[in-house]
């Protein structure tokens, strides 16, 4: 496993950037363009190590997918065209293709194991496996069905009535494609609002759902037909982005079609609050994605409180939320967040280890952290670990633009699970 040394030049960072293709819609454009009837191109589909673990599973499972770099093209034969895997199923690191998958193959009339690497065979795979089996799906994991592998022999199910226990997209997901298959209708009840990409999948490829606030229901099974999608960049990349302009004086950068889905942009939110110069322009929508420009200049800014109801909304941006919180004036709360600890890693704990490493003034809670700004005062830097885990790589090598010395990430190269060019983009941006 590679380490990398990043630099922080102190000149402000100026230009405009194209984001790599959304994650989670790259994911589920693939498995909807698989299960489709007809053909989907992908453009803009995210080359990370995450979403080609999903192609790789596509493929086994007897899909026809070509790959012409940035655009992918799939040979959809609908649900039924999928065929038994003479392997393994590997979702490398990705919890999307995993989960998602789960669902999917429990309504297939074959036997299926699905597994990742040593991250994913830690995380809590119960979360998908109960509700399939309330499905009467014939579903089971290691560790009293707690943990990957995961056995499928997969059949007709049955629809349920299921109130998820946390807000989760990738478990509302997976019984959606369960229930897509599944003749009645399923009805979901989410604790709050998670990422939507499903639902507006769904119907960008014909099919229906229906969704009053935290509520989903769907009546199968249903027939989907292939479309041509247009992945937005990842507001999850861009963030990386958005708060190295903000950790750095005069800085001015625009980041171009980034996906500003409402269920995604709980930090921008959060910037305003903490005095943020940031603005949306030249709004737009691909495939029922709202689309638009983000336009950010650095600003002194102020500490903030984050809580319930936004957590679902900035999850995965919450350690460099906590980086930009050492920059902001006074103490960053973050609470509610226990689900940080069931991710790549547990965040909070990498987060507050990683960054007190190199010199931040920050601390654990039971379901956050708490963090005290110091605004202008530089990190001593030195060598902090990714511990594989793609955003906690990337959080850290933005730190480098804070810190006296450089600072040495290890396991670097797990930020190729979902920005393979980062360092690329952000050596361009220092010259
Ligand atoms: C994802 C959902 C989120 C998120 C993950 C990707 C998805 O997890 O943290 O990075 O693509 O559905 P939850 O299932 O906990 O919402």
């Amino acid at each position: 496993m590679a380490d990398k040394t990043f630099y922080g030049s102190g000149k402000p960072l100026v230009g405009e950037l194209e984001m790599p293709g959304d994650k989670s819609i790259s994911h589920r454009a693939a498995i909807f363009g698989a299960v489709a009837h007809g053909e989907t191109v992908i453009d803009g589909f995210l080359r990370g190590n995450d979403c080609m673990s999903t192609l790789e599973c596509l493929r086994a499972l007897g899909v026809q997918i070509e790959d012409e770099g940035d655009r992918i093209t799939i040979l959809g034969q609908g649900f039924d065209g999928l065929k038994e895997p003479d392997h393994v199923l590997d979702a490398g690191n990705s919890g999307t293709t995993i989960r998602l998958l789960s669902g999917l193959l429990s309504a297939r009339p074959f036997y299926s194991v699905l597994t990742g690497d040593a991250s994913i065979r830690k995380r809590p795979m119960d979360r998908v496996i109960r509700p399939l089996q309330q499905m009467g799906g014939d579903i089971w994991g290691r560790g009293g069905n707690r943990f990957a592998p995961i056995a499928v022999r997969g059949h007709q199910l049955r629809p349920i009535e299921y109130r998820l226990p946390v807000a989760s997209a990738q478990v509302k997901s997976a019984l959606l494609l369960a229930g897509l298959q599944t003749s009645g209708t399923t009805k979901l009840v989410e604790p709050g609002a998670s990422r939507d990409h499903t639902e507006r999948m769904i119907r960008a490829f014909g099919g229906e759902i229906r969704t009053m606030g935290f509520r989903h229901e769907l009546s199968g099974p249903q027939s989907l037909t292939g479309i041509h999608v247009h992945v937005p960049g990842d507001f999850s990349s861009a963030a990386f982005f958005i708060t190295a302009a903000l950790l750095t004086p005069e800085s001015h950068l625009i980041l171009r079609s980034v996906g500003v889905n409402e269920t995604r942009i709980g930090m921008i939110q959060v910037l305003k609050d903490m005095g943020a110069d940031i603005d949306f322009i030249n709004r737009r929508e691909w495939n029922g994605e709202p689309v638009a420009d983000i336009d950010i200049h650095y600003a002194a800014l102020r500490a903030a409180e984050i809580g319930d109801p936004l957590i679902p909304r900035l999850i995965d941006e919450i350690p460099i939320i906590a980086l930009l919180a050492t920059e902001a004036e006074g103490k960053t709360v973050i609470r509610d967040a226990a689900e940080l600890k069931v991710k790549e890693t547990n965040r909070i704990k990498t987060t507050v280890e990683e960054l007190r490493q190199i010199g931040a003034d920050i601390t654990e809670t039971e379901d956050g952290m708490i963090i005290n700004g110091h605004p202008g005062q530089l990190f001593s830097g030195g060598t902090a670990d990714s511990f594989g885990d793609h955003r906690i790589g990337m959080m850290l090598a933005i730190a480098a633009l804070k810190s006296r010395n450089p600072v040495t990430v290890r396991h670097s190269d797990a930020i190729a699970v979902s920005f393979p060019a980062f360092s690329d983009r952000l050596a361009s941006l220092q010259k």
